[in-house]
């Protein structure tokens, strides 16, 4: 660093301290739509914030955009917008599908608000985004062609006035033998179906024969079923990685999860699932498979929910937790939280055979609305060795501070209705045999070393 650049930081830590921030922004001029804005609603609005998709409104021009310029300050300040709850000062940060804004983002997005929300030069304006219409078109078929096998959920119609629904119908696959999926993707369907629909999930439920229990839960009441894909936009599709694939067996099924809200016009939609599958007879390598984590503890050969294992006193701040042993070498694709109302935040600690710790996600900011899948990287995926205990703690705040909280003053126990509570982390992994796993290591320290070396060149 110059002695320049020094100085200049530090002037402007100073003047961060001292000067009140609209005295600093006028050092620089203000952002504005055009240039600085609208590149941003781009990449981390746009998916959502456009005509006839999940969000109220379109942020695609400057006219759209100026009339929620106070709100948007707002949500964005608080991280509540775009929906990402990962907490960023802990933890991998490297996501396949983030679509959390960056610290400059948030404050070029309050600048451009403080300054009165400048249209700026049209001329600045980047050229608008081409979205694919994936009302019509599959965004994987360009790739992969028709897919495989189209699973669709029942009709709902959701009058123009009404409370949330979360619908859960379930439909059979229909398949007569094992089939390896190596992509899936899921969309709303229907005239405004994305209006009301604020999340579709879709759980793959089978009776798994050859895959050892414990590798897929640490409830023992649950085995072979799991969170296969969402839609909650951003990422409808999802390619497995290479040489990896999961496995849908004959007689499986899918469970839906749509959470539906009314918008003032009746509306009827369904949701589909898309399945490209692997050519018969070319298995892949890796089987990806679905596992929950209870993030409390039943007493041993005790299952829910007899158990009761979760009870949150009225007014109160409570935490679980659970230990893991992974029987397998493992890599861990994703984490996502699942709790109800009074969930708070859920972390996912590695405890290594040698006993170092390392807290690999932490969940701080929980909302029940957003069901979000934090993908990890390839590069960053975490390699845990067989004898790792994942820890994970989940944080419940059942007082009045919590404003999803309907009642404060209930006891509330494990259950299925959004009132009861649950804690769970679904998790992808690939299981690895002690060959492939060194393999898999050792690629992995092989480039680090490459964008290290990269890195001290670059010096
Ligand atoms: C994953 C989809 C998604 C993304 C990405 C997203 N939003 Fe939203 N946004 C929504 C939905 C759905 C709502 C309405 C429900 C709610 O308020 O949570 C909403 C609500 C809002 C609101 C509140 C509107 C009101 O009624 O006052 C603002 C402001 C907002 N978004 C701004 C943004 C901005 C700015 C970005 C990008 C930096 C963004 N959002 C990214 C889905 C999204």
């Amino acid at each position: 660093m110059s002695d320049s650049k020094i100085l200049k930081t530090g002037l402007a830590l100073v003047a961060l301290c001292v000067l009140p921030r609209p005295a600093l922004a006028a050092d620089s001029p203000a952002p504005t739509f055009a240039k600085d804005v609208a590149p941003i609603f781009q990449a981390k609005c746009e998916a959502c914030h456009r005509p006839d998709n999940m969000a109220p409104m379109s942020l695609q021009t400057y006219d759209e955009a100026r009339p929620w310029a106070k709100s948007i300050a707002q949500r964005v300040g608080a991280r509540q917008m775009p929906p990402w709850h990962i907490d960023k000062t802990v933890g991998i940060q490297k996501f396949k599908n983030d679509r959390s804004l960056t610290d400059d983002q948030v404050d070029t997005i309050i600048r451009w608000v403080n300054a009165g929300a400048p249209k700026g030069d049209p001329k600045d304006m980047p050229p608008p985004v081409k979205w694919t219409d994936d009302t019509k078109e599959w965004s994987l078929q360009a790739k992969y062609g028709q897919p495989d096998l189209l699973v669709k959920s029942p009709e709902y119609t959701m009058p123009a006035v009404a409370q949330d629904a979360w619908w859960r119908p379930n439909v059979p696959t229909n398949l007569s033998e094992p089939r390896w999926v190596r992509a899936i993707e899921i969309r709303p369907v229907g005239k405004n179906a994305r209006k009301i629909t604020h999340h579709a999930l879709a759980f793959l439920r089978q009776v798994e024969k050859d895959m050892p229990k414990e590798l897929l839960s640490n409830d023992p009441n649950v085995a072979g079923e799991g969170l296969f894909m969402e839609w909650a936009v951003g990422k409808n599709g999802d390619e497995m990685r290479p040489d990896s694939g999961r496995l849908m067996l004959p007689g499986s099924s899918i469970t839906w999860e749509m959470h539906y809200h009314a918008v003032g016009e009746e509306i009827s939609a369904h949701t589909e699932l898309a399945l490209w599958f692997y050519p018969k007879g070319q298995e892949p390598k890796h089987r990806e498979v679905l596992g929950l984590f209870n993030t409390f503890s039943a007493p041993p050969g005790v299952s829910l929910p007899n158990a009761q294992p979760l009870d949150i006193a009225p007014n109160s701040v409570t935490t679980t937790e659970s230990f893991v042993t992974l029987k397998e070498n493992a890599r861990i694709e994703n984490f996502q939280a699942h709790m109800h109302l009074r969930g708070k935040g859920m972390s996912m600690e590695a405890i290594y055979p040698d006993g170092k710790r390392e807290t690999l996600s932490q969940v701080t900011d929980f909302n029940f609305n957003w069901h979000n899948m934090y993908i990890y990287a390839d590069d960053v995926a975490p390699l845990l060795p067989k004898g790792t205990m994942l820890h994970f703690i989940a944080w419940y705040d059942n007082t009045r501070n919590n404003k999803s909280n309907p009642d404060p003053d209930q006891w509330v126990g494990w259950g299925d209705r959004t009132v009861d509570e649950m804690g769970h982390a679904w998790l992808n992994i690939t299981y690895y045999n002690d060959a492939d796993f060194k393999a898999e290591q050792a690629k992995r320290s092989a480039a680090k070393t490459t964008t290290t070396a990269g890195a001290q060149q670059d010096r």
